[in-house]
C-alpha cells in the first residue's frame, strides 16, 4: 500500500455536467472531494484535465459515475419554519429530498428561542406554527438550542435567526402595547446573547397580531446589535397587500437606521386589487439599492399559508385547511367544504376550526413569474413542516423551479434558476464557503437529472418526495441517494 498522496481524494464524482451556482453555463467535468470539502474541480476542456483527472481517479477512495447527470452545489433554503424539524426530526425529509442542503431557520419573527414560558392557555398564534403542544418551546436561550442542534446533528446545515415575535412574547407583559424601554433592552439583551451563540441575524413578522403594535423604532432599537455582528435584519413585512411600498420604505429605513443588510421575506402582491403590481415593488426596491443592501426571497406558489383567520380567509378566492386543532379531519379539506358540511357560514365554521392553518390563494401567477424572473431572487420555500395537510411549497419549492418554471415555462436558463438557489443566497446571508462549487468550498452538492427533475407535491397530494434527484451531500457525507436518506447527519450550524 503507497502512502495516500496530496492528490487523495475521498470521492470523485466523475463525468458531471457541472453547473458552479454563479450563474455560468454549465462545463463537463468532475468535483473531487476531500473531508467536508471540495478538494479539485476539474474541468474536461481544460488541456492539463487528463493529467490531473488521471492523478485524481487513481487515488480517490471511491468514484461516483454522474453521466448525463447536473452536478450543482446543494441548494440553500432562505426561508423556513425548519427550527424545531431540525430537532424532532433530523432527517429533514422534506427538504433533502429536493436537494437542499442549508435552511435558513427562525423567520417571520417566528424562533424556538429562546423561550421556556408555559403556554397554559395554548401557544399563542403564529408561533404554534413550530410546535402547537408548547413542550418543544424548552431553550431559555440561543446558547442552549444551538448546544441542543449540535449534540444531535441533522442531516443538513442550518443558520438561524432570531425571531422578534419571540422575544415580544418572552420578554412583554402586554402584546398589544409598544414595548417599554425596559421590554427593549431586555430584548435587546436576547438578540446579543443569540448573536454571541451564533444567530446570524433577526427575523420580525410586523403583519402578525403579537407584533403588529411595534413600531419601527421598536425593530430599530432591539435589533442594534446586528450591525456589529454582521447580523441581517430579514422581515415578514407589515403589509404586503394594499400598503407594500410603504411597508418597504418602513423595512429600508430600519436597514438603513441600523445600518444593516435588509432581506424582504417571500417577496408577494396580496390581493385581488393589487394584482399586476409586481414591477412597482421590484422597480422601488432596485431604485433604493443604491443606498442600502437590499435582497429578496419568493416561493414558486401564488398561494400563501399561515394560520387560520376570517380576516385572511375573505381575501383569497380559495381556502385550504392545513391543520386544526379541534378537527383534525378537516385538514386537507376546502373552507367552502367545511362549512356545507358543518352546516355553517364560512365565519362561524372558522371559530369551530381554530386553532387551524390554511392555505389561501390571494396571488396573481403573472407576479408570482415576474418575481421569480428577477435577477437577484433567492428560492425559499416557506414550508410549514408540522402542518398536518401542508402547503405543496414545503416538499416542491426547489425542483418545481428547476422542472415547472425553467425547463417546463422556459422562465430562465437551469444555470439561473440553480444561482437563485445557491450562490444569491450564500452571499446574502454571508454563508462562506457554500454556494458555489469550487475548490475549497464546502462540499454541499446536489445531483439531478436535468430532463427530469421536478416537483411531485400538489395542493392535492402534498407529501411527495421530488422526482430526479439523484445524490445529495452534506459536508462531503452522502446523505440522500435515489429517493432515500442514507441516515448520516453531517449539517452544521453555519454561522458568522
Ligand atoms: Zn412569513
Ligand atoms: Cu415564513
Amino acid at each position: 500500500m503507497t502512502e495516500p498522496s496530496d492528490t487523495t481524494a475521498d470521492l470523485l464524482i466523475m463525468n458531471a455536467s457541472i453547473i458552479d451556482g454563479t450563474g455560468s453555463p454549465r462545463f463537463d467535468g468532475a468535483v473531487a472531494i476531500k473531508g467536508e470539502k471540495i478538494s479539485a474541480v476539474l474541468n474536461s476542456q481544460q488541456t492539463d484535465f487528463p493529467q490531473s483527472l488521471n492523478t485524481q481517479i487513481a487515488n480517490s477512495k471511491s468514484v461516483f459515475d454522474a453521466k448525463g447527470l447536473v452536478l450543482s452545489p446543494g441548494f440553500i433554503d432562505a426561508h423556513t419554519h425548519d427550527d424545531r424539524l431540525l430537532l424532532s426530526d433530523p432527517l429533514m425529509m422534506p427538504k433533502l429530498s429536493q436537494g437542499v442542503t442549508s435552511v435558513i431557520a427562525g423567520n417571520c419573527g417566528i424562533s424556538l428561542a429562546p423561550m421556556t414560558s408555559a403556554f397554559t392557555s395554548g401557544v399563542i398564534a403564529p408561533l404554534n406554527l413550530l410546535d402547537e403542544s408548547g413542550e418543544w418551546f424548552q431553550f431559555k436561550d440561543f446558547q442552549s438550542y444551538i448546544q441542543a442542534l449540535r449534540a444531535r446533528p441533522a442531516a443538513l446545515n442550518c443558520a438561524l435567526l432570531v425571531g422578534h415575535t419571540t422575544l415580544r412574547v418572552l420578554a412583554m407583559k402586554d402584546l398589544n402595547l409598544e414595548a417599554s424601554e425596559l421590554e427593549i433592552e431586555l430584548m435587546r439583551e436576547h438578540v446579543t446573547e443569540a448573536l454571541q451563540a451564533g444567530a446570524i441575524g433577526v427575523s420580525t413578522g410586523l403583519y402578525y397580531e403579537p407584533a403588529v403594535a411595534a413600531s419601527a423604532k421598536e425593530v430599530m432599537e432591539i435589533c442594534r446589535p446586528l450591525s456589529h455582528y454582521g447580523g441581517v435584519y430579514c422581515t415578514h413585512m407589515r403589509d404586503e397587500a394594499d400598503g407594500i411600498l410603504q411597508s418597504l420604505d418602513e423595512s429600508f429605513l430600519i436597514g438603513r437606521e441600523i445600518n444593516v443588510p435588509v432581506i424582504i421575506s417571500h417577496l408577494k402582491i396580496v390581493g385581488v386589487n393589487n394584482y399586476g403590481k409586481s414591477p412597482q415593488a421590484l422597480a422601488h426596491i432596485e431604485a433604493h439599492q443604491s443606498r442600502q443592501e437590499i435582497c429578496f426571497d419568493c416561493y414558486p406558489y401564488p398561494a400563501s399559508s399561515t394560520i387560520l383567520s376570517h380576516d385572511r380567509a375573505v381575501t383569497a378566492s380559495r381556502v385550504i385547511v392545513t391543520w386544526s386543532k379541534p378537527l383534525p379531519e378537516m385538514a386537507g379539506m376546502d373552507l367552502s367544504h367545511i362549512a356545507q358540511k358543518l352546516q355553517l357560514s364560512e365565519q362561524d365554521s372558522i371559530k369551530r376550526l381554530v386553532p387551524a392553518g390554511a392555505i389561501y390563494f390571494r396571488m396573481d401567477e403573472g407576479d408570482v413569474q415576474n418575481i421569480l424572473s428577477h435577477p437577484q431572487v433567492m428560492i425559499g420555500s416557506d414550508g410549514l413542516p408540522h402542518d398536518q395537510f401542508p402547503h405543496p411549497r414545503l416538499w416542491g419549492s426547489f425542483t418545481k423551479v428547476l422542472g415547472h418554471y425553467s425547463r417546463g415555462l422556459g422562465l430562465f436558463p437551469l444555470e439561473s434558476a440553480v444561482r437563485k438557489m445557491t450562490s444569491t443566497t450564500a452571499k446574502n446571508f454571508r454563508l462562506k464557503g457554500r454556494g458555489e462549487i469550487r475548490e475549497g468550498y464546502y462540499a454541499d452538492l446536489t445531483l439531478f437529472d436535468p430532463e427530469k427533475v421536478d416537483s411531485s407535491s400538489s395542493y392535492e397530494n402534498p407529501i411527495s418526495r421530488s422526482i430526479g434527484i439523484h445524490g445529495v451531500w452534506v459536508n462531503g457525507v452522502l446523505a440522500y441517494q435515489d429517493g432515500q436518506a442514507t441516515g448520516q447527519c453531517a449539517g452544521q450550524v453555519l454561522s458568522h
